[in-house]
């Protein structure tokens, strides 16, 4: 049905139609402008500009098209262009004339940004409990690994030896503070345009202020024009999935990585793994792939939306219509990603010895030489000198720091004593590093119980919105 019409001579070339026609993406947004369209009923009842009697019929009408929506009994035909024109059809259809009453100081313009905030708002909080579940399941595989050594790299080259407990938990405090970005975006989300019409305000809505409360909103926007214009909430909602994604992409790689022959780190559990079609031995870690991949869509997602409003004049223009794809793209694929990613750290299994045997090979403990030296007084630059020199002594005879003897070290430099031999072990150059940040086991266990506690509280927090959401959606 469309929601105009009169002033033209024929209706919408096919072409047109099936060009400007959303219904096939926006229809998801259907429980959503239901639930607005109560709040803007109740406006419009206020106001005295619809009857008590008109109100509730139409009252009855949105909340049994709401039940038929949510069961699949009302679906969009052939001919409904958006949701909004869909939902307005079944109205008209089930009470007559009375149906079209809502579109009385309301637009599509206020209505679709005003669905599209509650669809977020809704559809952020459960995807923020998935990426709370994936950072909880890295720190319980790094709690377990807390004590075990691993080659630390910079540059894809064996750097220091460190904890491979603090290897697995770094990705928890990434996911951390892309929890803490969605919080943050839902402070600016939560203030309600309903009320702004096409444009201007309308003469009709008297305290769209109310509305705003009943739709769990914090307030008003405080410009009509820039209200239908706005579509920041769309764009940082985009950067901060696209930022997620580039996070999960790393994890992705590192188990690619670290599942490969060469490392034999991990064995990616079966229920986790592929085969190949030809070749009947492979065993494919393609959930890390995947993990990898996806970021791709995500950042295009968001370059697709911000190329959009670039230079875009106020107050609608129909390119805005181009704002949900993407953002319904990059939720959908995150909803898919993370519990398979979660799934596929939960139940990995980690080749602890391997890890641990390449933990100071390529003169890993360099450092603790140059720092030894350092705190017997040495100035770090001569420190470095000195410990080059140790590293090509080393390397000479094919071995690697820890086999040079007390006389070797000394034949160095006479500032070596034998207090240097005990700290030449992965394990002591790892328990060494004590600081807050720091690779040793009591460090990072004190650092993974911190953020599980802050994850903690943003999960009670995810509740309490979860729980908000569910009553304006359900009132
Ligand atoms: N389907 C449209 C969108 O998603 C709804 C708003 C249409 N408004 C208009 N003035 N044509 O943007």
């Amino acid at each position: 049905m469309a929601l105009w019409g009169a002033r033209f001579s024929s209706s919408p070339a096919e072409t047109v139609f099936n060009l400007s026609r959303s219904v096939d993406f926006d229809w998801r947004l259907a429980p959503y402008d239901l639930a607005s369209s109560l709040a803007h009923l109740r406006a419009l009842g206020r106001a005295g500009v619809v009857t008590e009697e008109i109100s509730m019929q139409l009252e009855q009408g949105i909340r049994s098209l709401l039940a038929d929506v949510i069961a699949g009994r009302f679906t969009p035909n052939d001919e409904d262009e958006d949701v909004h024109s869909a939902l307005e059809r079944a109205l008209v259809g089930r009470l007559g004339t009375v149906g079209g009453s809502l579109r009385a100081g309301r637009s599509r313009n206020d209505q679709v940004v005003t669905d599209l905030k509650l669809y977020l708002l809704d559809t952020l909080t459960d995807l923020a409990l998935l990426i709370d579940d994936l950072a909880v399941a890295l720190l319980t595989q790094g709690e377990k690994y807390v004590e075990v050594v691993a080659p630390g790299f910079t540059h894809l080259q064996h750097a220091q030896p460190i904890s491979f407990g603090q290897e697995l938990a770094k990705h928890a405090f990434a996911l951390e503070r892309d929890l803490d970005r969605l919080a943050d975006w839902r402070r600016r989300a939560m203030l309600s345009p309903l009320g702004s019409a096409a444009l201007a305000g309308s003469p009709l809505v008297l305290d769209p202020e109310e509305s705003a409360r009943h739709l769990g909103f914090e307030g008003t926007v405080d410009n009509s024009i820039d209200a239908v214009s706005d579509r920041d909430f769309v764009v940082e909602a985009l950067f901060v999935l696209a930022l997620l994604g580039t996070h999960i992409s790393r994890i992705g790689e590192e188990f690619t990585l670290f599942a490969s022959s060469e490392f034999g780190w991990v064995k990616v559990d079966d229920a986790y793994s592929t085969g190949s079609s030809i070749m009947p031995q492979k065993r494919n870690p393609d959930v890390a792939e995947l993990a990898r991949g996806k970021s791709g869509r995500l950042l295009g997602n968001l370059v697709a939306v911000m190329t959009v409003l670039k230079g875009l004049p106020f107050a609608y223009n129909r390119d805005l219509q181009e704002d949900k794809e993407p953002i319904f793209d990059s939720i959908d694929t995150l909803s898919l990603l993370l519990p398979a990613v979660t799934g596929m750290i939960t139940t990995a299994k980690f080749q602890i010895e391997r890890i641990s045997d390449g933990a100071i090979a390529g003169f890993a403990l360099a450092t603790e030489v140059a720092d030894y030296l350092v705190r017997k007084g040495m100035p770090f630059a001569e420190a470095h000198e000195v410990t080059g020199q140790a590293v090509r002594l080393a390397e000479s005879r094919s071995v690697g720091l820890e086999s040079l003897s007390l006389d070797d070290f000394s034949s160095v430099h006479p500032l070596f004593g034998a207090d240097l031999i005990p700290l030449l072990s992965a394990e002591g150059a790892v328990r060494s590093r004590t600081s807050v940040m720091g690779t040793s086991p009591a460090s990072v266990s004190a650092a993974i119980s911190r953020v599980r506690g802050r994850l903690a509280l943003q999960r009670s927090q995810l509740g309490k919105w979860r729980k908000q959401m569910d009553e304006v959606l359900g009132q």
